[in-house]
Parts: structure tokens; C-alpha cells; sequence
């Protein structure tokens, strides 16, 4: 048995042969699949001819050709995990590898296997190995051909990536299809369906009048339940047509739902597999979460064919690269369609609910990890462990997708949304049909926009969240405002010296009738910048914070001015905002719906654990009454969307107020949290509907039934 190993990302090797075509037979059974491929190689280095190493799993080796021959037991070497040929011809060749395997056995639910008397595949990360023998990494990129046969009645709907290029009736009761996919891809996009199944279909018009056939396949008895993945998948193709440029690039998108499904949903090129779970809906027992849900993960998938399929990951460790800016994607898509400020409100809370404790805590690890270990015994008894610990669940999710995503959101903040599509332009025009990592991304972003980005790698390669502080002071002689900042990522074991990171902070001032002031310039870093152009006044402009403590001072400011700070990022804790009395203010007033929700989030978090001690102790809640009334002028602002006023009204969590008391309570909080709720009188229409008749309601977006009195 293999030990757990080690990797590192300073370890990564380019591979001695790259793959160019791959061509693949499945001969589908009910006891045994014979998987035929046929592969073109070739040497990196031309005249090369190290031994050539194939990861496999699970598989019944039948046959190995090279240039047509077949190899003798001396020319290759079989071991658990791994076929080496070992001496290759030097130059290009052809590789012929028949395995047999057997997916009806196969409960790992990676590579091919059955699902509801189907065969389904799950490939990403390291599936395709259980499949084949092949360089199974995802900087192996090659076009790939695939024929399918099975028998008809069983399996009448035989699918893969690409274009349907033939299908047709064989002997004995089967028939033959044959996939054709134009886009060098790297193995893990592979997918292999067939069975029994039905779909809705629809059309989608690309924007330069490419016709693509919609299909979302399911048993029979769920295509009703399809008709919201439908619409999302179309709002999300135009979209990514509409706000970057990208369009389909193939004739057929398919869609499948199965029920046994490890993950949520993968990408594989032209034929996303989705679990059931994500992606079916109907009126009667859906509630608009349900369909929020969806719409977010039908685009993520689809929006995976440029960011991730077209251009994808050189290594797992690179996995951000992909997921974080999917996720960037599918995030700014589903404010798009509903409300951004909502959207913000919940993707912020989930940060700091999920992300901030865990990268505070021991399992914590940076957006890029340096090293994971390799869990590589697949053995029957150990499957649950593999799922558990093995290979990318040592990867957090929560630090790779959403701290991935809001590293990504920064770009944007700091090169505003042109730039950010410059970047991104300039990104696919590098790199399309390449394997690449974070760094690269990085680049396309700063070249493009000829962009000093100072130490913002850090961000990849560093755990943990910095505690932000902040202070202001006004001279009312000299017109000047200044705003201090420190900032400090708190150590630990592996790494217990720290190096500050780059935090974009979008500045604005307020005067005291809540409108924003002009900015003329900053005094920073020794010198005098204007932030007015000479034609255009400036409403706010954006501090780049890099170092332990720095300060801003800026000039023509004529009365004291309230700061609406608003972070390029969530992934700072802002300690100590001293601006107590300001929080108040932006409440009532700031013309970012975030910051004001923000601006309540900060004041009840104190105000609530100032209560927690008075109810510990049996006083009344007496909550504060600017805080209350601060509360009600959002409710009665009947401009803002309905979805903020149930965030507005959202107090700090439980386990917020816990992670802020010295000594953590959960009953405690539990019952102040309910007795805040009850004291303030702010009651969301679920809870109303909760009260009156005993049931949470199907909806979870109210309008609010509030008393403040
Ligand atoms: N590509 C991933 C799924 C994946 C990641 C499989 C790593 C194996 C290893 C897919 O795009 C994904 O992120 N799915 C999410 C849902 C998404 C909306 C965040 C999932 O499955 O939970
Ligand atoms: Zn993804």
C-alpha cells in the first residue's frame, strides 16, 4: 500500500510527453465496458525517450500497442496505480491501450459508473484513471474523438463531449454513436452518458448567429421540472455574451440530472452533469432560494467553458484559477439578473459566517495552497476516507471558490469594469487552449492594463484574514482629512510572521447633509496626488492600503466629512472603525446599499454584545434608539429593493456575537439573539407567518411586516 504523500506546488514538473489526439471506444455492457483508446504522443523534448508513465486505477489491462505492435510483458512495467512503457519510440507515435472495467461495480462514484441503471462519468479531478490508462493531469490538453455502442433498447440516448458527427444501428440489438469534441481539452472534462432518459430542448442564437441546440436530459418524469435551468441556461449564454464578449463555441450544449452525483455539478465540455438536487425545480415545492440556487449554478457550469474548459489549470494547485473566477462569474451574473445589493449582502455574510473562521482556524490554508497530501490507496475499505480526506477535499472550498472569488472581485475594484474586460480579453487572447495558473491571470490583468499591483500575489500564497484598523481626524484650519490605517495578519503555526497585504479601499466623503463631496487630491506616500481630473470633479476615489500603517490626508476639504469607506473586498475584519457616531449617519443615508447594510452590521454587532452582558445579567434589552431608528428609515425607504429590507433586518448571526465573546455561549446567544429580535420589534414576514400560523412560508424574500415602535 502506498503511503499518504506530500505534494508540493514548487515541485511541479512539465510532462516528458504531451498527448495530441485521443480517440475513444466504449463498448457499453451490463457485466463488463471495454474501453479501446488510441493516442497520438509526443516527446517535449524532441529526441527524448524517458519511460512514459500512465496513472490508472481499477482497471483490467488487456492490450498495449505501440505504433501498432503489441508490447511484450519486457517492454512495459504494471504496478497498482501506474503503467510505464518503458522505452518509447523517440519522436511521435501511436499508443493502443484496451482496458476492461466495470462500472455496475464501481461505487466510488468517480470514473465510469451506473447511476439509476445509466452509465455517468465523474472525472475531475483524477476520474479518468478509472477509465483508462493516461497521463491523468490536467496540463495534458488533446482533441478528442469518441464512439460509443450499446444496446438500443437499454440505453437509447448515448452522449459525450463535442458534436454528434454519426450514429447508426449495429447487429444484435445495439447501436453506435460517434462524438467529436474540436477543443483540446485536458482529461478531467471528459464525460460519457447513456441510458434512458428524455429532455427539453431549446435553441440559443450566439450573437454572431451560430444556432446551438439546448438540451437538459432527464428521466422522463423530471423534464417538467426543468423549465428554470432552461431559462437560466439561456439568461447565462447571453450574459457572458453581453458583459464579456464570450460566446458558445460549439453546435449542441447538453445538460444531464442524475441522482447519484458526488459533487453539485462539473463542466465537462458541451455535457454538464448536474445532481438532480441543483438543478430541479417545480412552483409547487420550490422557493425562490430553490431558484436562485439554481440559476447561480447552471451559469457557474456554463460560464466554465471559457473559464476553466478553454483556458484551464496547469495543476490542481491551481484550482482558484478556475473556481474562484467561476465563481467571480457567476456571482456578478446573479446580481445582474436580481439584486446586486442582496447578492452582496449574502455572499459577504457566507464569508464571514463560513470563510473567516476556518481561515482563522487549524485547517486554515491560502487561496493556492503550497503542498496537499496524496491520499493514493484506493482500496475498497478506504473509499469513504479517500472521499473525506483524499486528494481535493484537502482543499477548502470555502478558501479556493469564495475567498478565490472575492481576490478576484479586487481586480475589478482596482481596475474598474473596462479594465477588469481588458484583462480579461487580454487573459483568453494569451491563453486560449493552454493549462496555466494564478500568476498568469495576474499578468494578463496588470499588462493589460499597465497596472502596478504591488504585493497583491500575496493574496494567493497567504492564509488568514487581516484585522483592518482605521481612524480619521479633521483640521478645520488647514481643510484637511486624514485617515489612518494598520492593518495585521494574525500569525500562525506555519507561518507565524506575517507580511501585510494589499487592500483597495473605495473612499468616498459625505457632508453633512449625506451628499458626496468633491475630492481634489491625497497626500500619500510622500506625495501629492489629484484625484480630480481637470475636466471632472471626483466622488470617491480608491486608497490602496499595502503596508502595516499608512495614512491619507486630503486636501480642500471644507467641513468635517463623514467617510463611506467601502472595501474593494470582504476578506478584512475591520477592527476599531472609530467612527461610531459616522455609522449612525450611513445608515440613514449612504447612497451604497451595501454600506448602509454594512454600516448596521457593524453598529449591531456592538450593540448587541454590550447587551449580551446586560441579559446575562437579567436586565431588560433597552436597544438604542438611533440604532432603531437608523433600522426604520431603511424599511420606509420604498426605493430601495424589497430583498434588503429582510437583509437590512438581518441582526448579527449567533455565531457572530459567539466568535466576539470571550467565553462562547450558545444558549446564551441563542435566547439574547430571539429577545433582541422581540425588543426591537423587527419581525421579517417569515417570522410573522411563523407566528401566526405555525409554518415557515415556501418564500423566502418579504416584503417586511415592521413595527418599530
Ligand atoms: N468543477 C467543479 C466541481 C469539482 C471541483 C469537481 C473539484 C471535482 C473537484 C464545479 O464547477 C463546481 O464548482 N461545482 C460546485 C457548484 C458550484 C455552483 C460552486 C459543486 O459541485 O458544489
Ligand atoms: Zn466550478
Amino acid at each position: 500500500m502506498d503511503a499518504p504523500k506530500e505534494i508540493f506546488l514548487k515541485d511541479y514538473k512539465l510532462p516528458d510527453y504531451y498527448f495530441d489526439s485521443v480517440d475513444l471506444t466504449f463498448l457499453l455492457g451490463d457485466e463488463k465496458t471495454i474501453v479501446s483508446s488510441k493516442i497520438t504522443v509526443f516527446p517535449r523534448v524532441e529526441g527524448s525517450s524517458s519511460p512514459l508513465v500512465l496513472d490508472g486505477a481499477d482497471l483490467k489491462l488487456l492490450s498495449v500497442k505501440v505504433n501498432g505492435e503489441e508490447l511484450k510483458n519486457g517492454d512495459y512495467h504494471l504496478e497498482s496505480r501506474h503503467l510505464t512503457i518503458l522505452s518509447p519510440p523517440s519522436g511521435k507515435f501511436t499508443l493502443e491501450i484496451v482496458t476492461e472495467i466495470y462500472p455496475q461495480k464501481n461505487t466510488s462514484l468517480e470514473g465510469l459508473y451506473k447511476s439509476s441503471g445509466n452509465f455517468c462519468t465523474q472525472c475531475e479531478a483524477e476520474g479518468f484513471r478509472k477509465i483508462t490508462y493516461y497521463q491523468d493531469r490536467p496540463d495534458i490538453m488533446a482533441k478528442y474523438t469518441v464512439r460509443i455502442e450499446a444496446d438500443k433498447s437499454l440505453y437509447p440516448v448515448l452522449l459525450s463531449n463535442g458534436n454528434l458527427l454519426e450514429q447508426g444501428d449495429l447487429e444484435g440489438g445495439k447501436h453506435y454513436v460517434l462524438w467529436e469534441d474540436p477543443f483540446k481539452k485536458p482529461c478531467y472534462l471528459f464525460a460519457l452518458v447513456a441510458g434512458q432518459l428524455e429532455s427539453r430542448d431549446d435553441m440559443f442564437v450566439t450573437r454572431s448567429g451560430r444556432n446551438v441546440s439546448l438540451r437538459i436530459w432527464t428521466p422522463a418524469q423530471d423534464v417538467p421540472k426543468t423549465a428554470h435551468a432552461m431559462y437560466s441556461l439561456k439568461a447565462a449564454m447571453k450574459w457572458d455574451e453581453d458583459v464579456f464578449g464570450l460566446e458558445y463555441d460549439l453546435d449542441l450544449f447538453n445538460i444531464v440530472a442524475v441522482p447519484d452525483f458526488n459533487m453539485g455539478a462539473t463542466e465537462n465540455k458541451s455535457l454538464n452533469i448536474f445532481n438532480s438536487k441543483r438543478v430541479l425545480a417545480s412552483p409547487e415545492t420550490a422557493s425562490d432560494a430553490d431558484y436562485a440556487a439554481i440559476l447561480g449554478v447552471i451559469g457557474h457550469e456554463y460560464f466554465h467553458n471559457w473559464t476553466g474548459n478553454r483556458v484551464t489549470c496547469r495543476d490542481w494547485f491551481q484550482l482558484s484559477l478556475k473556481e474562484g473566477l467561476t465563481v467571480f462569474r457567476d456571482q456578478e451574473f446573479s446580481s445582474d439578473m436580481g439584486s446586486r445589493t442582496v447578492k452582496r449582502i449574502s455572499d459577504v455574510s457566507k464569508l464571514r459566517i463560513s470563510q473567516f473562521p476556518q481561515d482563522a482556524g487549524p485547517m486554515a490554508h491560502p487561496v493556492r495552497p503550497h503542498s496537499y497530501i496524496k491520499f493514493s490507496s484506493f482500496h475498497e475499505a478506504s473509499y469513504l476516507i479517500v472521499h473525506l480526506l483524499g486528494f481535493l477535499s484537502c482543499f477548502s472550498s470555502l478558501q479556493v471558490y469564495e475567498k478565490g472569488a472575492e481576490v478576484v472581485r479586487m481586480y475589478k475594484t482596482l481596475l474598474g469594469s473596462q479594465g477588469f474586460r481588458k484583462g480579461m480579453d487580454l487573459y483568453f487572447k494569451r491563453h486560449d487552449g493552454q493549462a496555466v495558473t494564478c500568476e498568469d491571470f495576474f499578468a494578463a490583468m496588470r499588462d493589460a492594463n499597465d497596472a502596478d499591483f504591488a504585493n497583491f500575489l500575496q493574496w494567493y500564497s497567504q492564509a488568514g484574514t487581516p484585522l483592518v484598523k482605521v481612524t480619521s481626524s479633521y483640521d478645520a484650519e488647514a481643510h484637511t482629512f486624514t485617515l489612518k490605517f494598520s492593518q495585521e495578519v494574525p500569525p500562525m503555526p506555519e507561518q507565524p510572521v506575517k507580511e501585510p497585504m494589499f487592500i483597495p479601499v473605495v473612499l468616498g466623503l459625505l457632508d453633512t447633509s449625506g451628499k458626496d463631496m468633491p475630492l481634489s487630491s491625497v497626500y500619500h506616500d510622500g506625495a501629492l496626488k489629484s484625484i480630480a481630473s481637470e475636466s471632472q470633479p471626483a466622488y470617491s476615489t480608491i486608497l490602496r492600503v499595502t503596508k502595516k500603517e499608512e495614512e491619507f490626508v486630503f486636501s480642500d476639504i471644507l467641513e468635517r466629512p463623514v467617510p463611506s469607506l467601502s472595501w474593494g473586498l470582504a476578506l478584512q475584519s475591520v477592527l476599531n472603525r472609530s467612527l461610531d457616531g459616522d455609522l449612525f449617519f450611513l445608515l440613514a443615508h449612504d447612497s451604497d446599499e451595501f454600506n448602509r447594510w454594512e454600516a448596521g452590521q457593524v453598529l449591531a454587532r456592538k450593540l448587541m454584545l454590550s447587551l449580551v452582558a446586560d441579559f446575562q445579567l437579567g436586565k431588560p434589552l433597552v436597544p438604542n434608539p438611533k440604532f432603531v431608528q437608523g433600522l426604520s428609515s431603511i424599511l420606509s425607504d420604498s426605493n430601495l429593493d424589497k430583498g434588503i429590507y429582510c437583509k437590512g433586518n438581518n441582526t448579527t448571526s449567533e455565531v457572530e456575537i459567539m466568535d466576539m465573546m470571550e467565553v462562547a455561549d450558545p444558549d446564551l446567544c441563542s435566547c439574547f439573539v430571539r429577545s433582541f429580535i422581540e425588543a426591537t420589534c423587527i419581525r421579517t414576514e417569515s417570522e410573522f407567518l411563523r407566528r401566526q400560523y405555525g409554518r415557515s412560508p415556501r418564500f423566502t424574500l418579504f416584503v417586511l411586516n415592521v413595527s418599530t415602535s
